[in-house]
């Protein structure tokens, strides 16, 4: 038998066992259960994951108010990487951000975060000179370059995804 297909879904509360194992997998500092669970109920919010089969291996997730969303999280199973999952999932919060109305979409990420701004980049995201947040990650004083997209929506068309 082949291996299960691998699909993204809006996350449920369900998820969590899986997305906790991808954040202690991705990140120095990883989110809690409790924080995905608050976001989790909150209606300007949107987590998405990637399963295959029933096992998460990836996760991403965002705020959507009016014209703007804001990325807060997406990470991939690292024996999943390089394999298109993490631009799967990102386009996946593109196309919905604009289903939900938003017209542009920022995020933050580590100065040293080499995959993660090549693939905003890739994506359309911009940053300038200057755009930083000084000290932003608490476990490290690592710096946080602001990355855009603006407008997420060019004449009319959607984004393509
Ligand atoms: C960033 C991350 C989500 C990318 O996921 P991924 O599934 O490996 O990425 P993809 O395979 O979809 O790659 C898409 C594009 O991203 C860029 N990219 C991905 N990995 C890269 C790497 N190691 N070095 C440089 N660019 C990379 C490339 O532009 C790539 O496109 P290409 O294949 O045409 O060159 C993943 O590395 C990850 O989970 N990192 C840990 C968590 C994290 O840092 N999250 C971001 C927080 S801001």
């Amino acid at each position: 038998m082949g291996s299960p297909e691998i699909a993204i879904f809006p996350m449920t509360p369900a998820d969590l066992d899986g997305v906790m194992e991808v954040e202690r997998r991705s990140f120095l500092t990883p989110w809690s259960r409790e924080a995905f669970q608050s976001e989790l109920m909150q209606t300007y919010t949107l987590y998405l994951v990637a399963r295959e089969g029933r096992k998460v291996v990836a996760h991403g997730g965002m705020h959507v108010v009016w014209e703007d969303s804001h990325v807060t999280n997406i990470a991939v199973l690292p024996e999943y990487r390089g394999r298109g999952l993490g631009e799967h999932m990102m386009r996946e919060l593109l196309l919905r951000a604009v289903q939900r109305g938003a017209n542009r979409m920022t995020l933050e990420v580590r100065a040293t975060n080499t995959p993660a701004q090549t693939l905003y980049r890739k994506l359309g995201f911009i940053t300038q000179p200057g755009a930083v947040r000084k000290g932003y990650y608490q476990d490290t004083g690592e710096d946080a370059i602001i990355m855009w997209k603006d407008p997420l929506v060019d004449n009319g068309a959607a984004e393509s995804c």
